[in-house]
């Protein structure tokens, strides 16, 4: 096994002190993890965008903390190099404070390495008690799609002056909470910028700005397997769904037409065994 990432390790990561930009992809699988995990990202993360990614939901409002554990499970099974970060869904951190430690915990048994949460400096008691239970856990600021209805849908925040100093101080106070790293998500550039000079743990933007300590993005965003529209802060660095489009047409073309499968495909009697069915001189 090959030297895993930790949370102190990413907690030390900050570009203004002269490391590189950290890199996080989602995975929500198997499969999913080997690839980004092979491709050398620092942190995996099984985001509650499982809920719109994979299932098919409208938001991320749709995952329990089971539907987490269960692809949390999936993706720790492959055992990535990468530090593995898992959501706390919505409402399994709002209610109480041992709710949250203990549905933490869940993600950790589950093979999560560190849990990651929404919100801000109302968000204290909660991350207090996760990093006294020695989970570390990465802060989430700006655009918080579980508050999408407060939000009054996914829109950029931070664009106010008031807004934008409230963000710089949520990230100050997550950060001497004990969180060893922060999304910040749909904010200006400025202010990821102000964010990630306020704080000395490292910020890792999402449609933050290229200023942050390091970015995230969902892994089928990255690999077109949706054509879905997507925000702008995303780049696409394949077409993959066009590529299985084409794959599984070509397939179907060749089951039609009988041209799949082959004889090498397939498998085989001996002569004498087909002879004793009846079937010598039959094509294989
Ligand atoms: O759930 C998720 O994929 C996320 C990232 C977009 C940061 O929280």
């Amino acid at each position: 096994m090959g030297t895993r990432t930790t949370a102190p390790a990413v907690r030390a990561r900050k570009v203004a002190g002269g490391a590189e930009p950290l890199v996080m992809v989602t995975a929500y699988d198997a499969p999913g993890a080997r690839l980004v995990d092979e491709a050398g990202v620092d942190l995996i993360l099984v985001g509650d965008s499982l809920a719109m990614v994979v299932l098919g939901y409208d938001d991320t409002l749709q995952v329990t903390i089971d539907d987490m554990a269960h692809h949390t499970a999936a993706v720790a099974r492959t055992s990535p190099a990468a530090l593995v970060v898992a959501d706390l869904p919505w409402l399994s951190y709002h209610v109480s404070v041992a709710d949250t430690v203990r549905n933490a915990a869940t993600l950790i048994r589950a093979g999560a390495e560190s849990v990651k949460l929404e919100g801000g400096r109302k968000r204290l008691p909660m991350i207090e008690a996760l990093v006294d239970a020695e989970i570390p856990v990465m802060g989430h600021i700006g655009l918080t799609p579980q508050s999408v209805h407060a939000m009054g849908g996914f829109r950029v925040q931070g664009r106010e002056t008031n807004a934008a100093l409230a963000l710089v101080d949520d990230a100050k106070a997550l950060a001497h909470a004990g969180c060893y790293a922060i999304v910040v998500e749909g904010v200006p550039d400025e202010v990821g910028a102000l964010i990630t000079d306020a704080v000395d743990v490292p910020i890792i933007g999402i449609g933050a700005g290229p200023t942050c300590d390091g970015q995230v993005l969902v892994l089928h965003d990255v690999l077109g397997l949706e054509d879905r529209v997507l925000p702008k802060f995303v780049r696409r660095y394949a077409e993959l769904k066009q590529v299985g489009t084409v794959a599984l047409r070509t397939f179907a073309a060749d089951v039609r037409s009988g041209a799949f499968p082959s004889a090498a495909e397939s498998y085989h009697l001996t002569a004498e065994q087909s002879e004793a069915l009846g079937l010598y001189g039959r094509p294989g």
